[in-house]
């Protein structure tokens, strides 16, 4: 048999939070409990479509009578709804028509359009990230040719942010640079910047000339939708150009229908015209245009006030329900009566927090419970439930000891 032209091609490591939800399915531990994926789950342990969302897919299906491509940048109204939910609503920004929106496939898609953007558009500008962060923040902006470079974000011992570690590190990074921020619900520590410290953030960008790239993957998970935007607001307030990548995977709850898009503010229309120009031929050259079904849907909700209304109160179920089961998780772990507290998650944020459980315990968790969770720790709050509570604590429990 001559080789196989594929000999040569190694076995891909695993990925660290797909991956490992792959080895969670294939495990027949009936009680098993799995806290990689960010994904929500209702109390019954269920993935749920909002109601919101399912009545805007039986209009859509009533009403939609074409299915021929979108344009390159998708719907416009659908860029002006996403403008209005991130920088609020009749914001300056918008008024002076400085900010242009391609629709993507999910906030991934979006996060590659900006990499791409920033490896032809703004080269040799070095990227920086939080260590911790979003693993495959690696994989997205690495495989555009970025150097992707790590300021101080996370403090295990305190389970708090180094804010001042951070500003430091980012007061020595060359003027021009690009750095990437989680704009809510950090990924993965769950631990955000107060109002005061992304005003701080704002102006250290401004007088030393970063450009400021967004991740918005979780708005209105943490405290309400136009609370978890007040940094993105901070920044725009102060009139940074800035990229923003967001999805709507979480807050409508529409994950494999991949819906997302990249926002770019820019100094004045003339230049941000410019810059959708070289995003749309970024999308054309990776997907051509992005799919529609999504998209159609996050705007007729937001374009029709009763579903509308509808969905706001969906999400805030959604953020209060979490919220329940962190509450819910730290009592139970305290009265387990182990040797560790882990009260700090109450000032956590969004469907992450660090847990501060080791790797070693966590290998144990999987094997020996069927409970799973990121290697380094990282927990999906939003996948507790009052069924799995008692089960999931008492196995940490047995792990980590008393
Ligand atoms: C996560 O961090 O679990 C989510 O953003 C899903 C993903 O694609 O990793």
């Amino acid at each position: 048999m001559p080789n196989s032209l594929f000999s040569a091609v190694e076995t891909a490591p695993v990925d660290p939070i797909l991956g490992i939800t792959e080895s969670f399915r294939a495990d027949s531990n009936p009680r098993k409990v799995n806290l990689t994926i960010g994904v929500y789950q209702n109390d019954k342990g269920v993935n749920p479509v909002m109601s919101s969302v399912k009545q805007a897919e039986k209009r859509w299906l009533e009403e939609e009578t074409t299915k021929a491509y979108l344009g390159m940048a998708g719907e416009p109204r659908f860029g002006e709804l996403v403008r209005e939910l991130l920088l609020g609503p009749e914001n300056a920004v918008e008024a002076a028509k400085r900010a242009v929106t391609v629709q993507a496939p999910g906030g991934t898609g979006a996060l590659r359009v900006a990499a791409d953007f920033i490896h032809t558009q703004l080269p040799g500008r070095g990227l920086w990230i939080s260590d911790p962060t979003w693993p495959n923040h690696n994989g997205i902006l690495g495989s555009a040719g970025l150097t992707v470079k790590t300021y101080p974000y996370y403090d295990p011992a305190a389970h708090g942010m180094r804010f001042d570690d951070m500003r430091a590190a980012l007061e020595q990074v060359p003027g021009g640079d690009v750095v990437l921020l989680h704009a809510c619900c950090h990924n993965p520590t769950g631990v955000d910047p107060t109002a005061a410290q992304w005003a701080q953030l704002a102006e250290l960008f401004q007088r030393r000339a970063l450009v400021p790239f967004f991740d918005f993957a979780y708005q209105g998970l943490a405290d309400g939708l136009d609370e978890d935007a007040r940094g993105v607001r901070i920044f725009a307030e102060q009139g940074l150009e800035m990229l923003i990548a967001n999805s709507f995977s979480k807050n409508f709850g529409l994950y494999r229908e991949r819906v997302g898009s990249l926002t770019a503010v820019a100094r004045d229309t003339a230049t941000a015209e410019r810059v959708l120009s070289r995003l749309k031929l970024t999308v054309r050259s990776n997907f051509s245009n992005p799919p529609a079904h999504g998209g159609k849907i996050v705007e007729i909700v937001l374009t029709t006030p009763e579903l509308r209304q509808l969905w706001m109160r969906e999400l805030t179920e959604v953020r209060e329900r979490i919220a329940a089961m962190r509450r819910l998780f730290v009592e139970t772990m305290a009265k387990l009566d182990v040797r560790r507290n882990f009260g700090f998650l109450l000032a956590q944020k969004g469907m992450f927090s660090f847990s501060g459980i080791g790797r070693e315990e966590v290998l144990r968790l999987r094997k020996d419970y069927g409970v799973y969770m990121v290697e380094n720790g990282r927990i999906n709050v939003a996948a507790m439930t009052t069924g799995n509570m008692d089960y999931l604590c008492k196995s940490i429990a047995a792990v980590i000891g008393k």
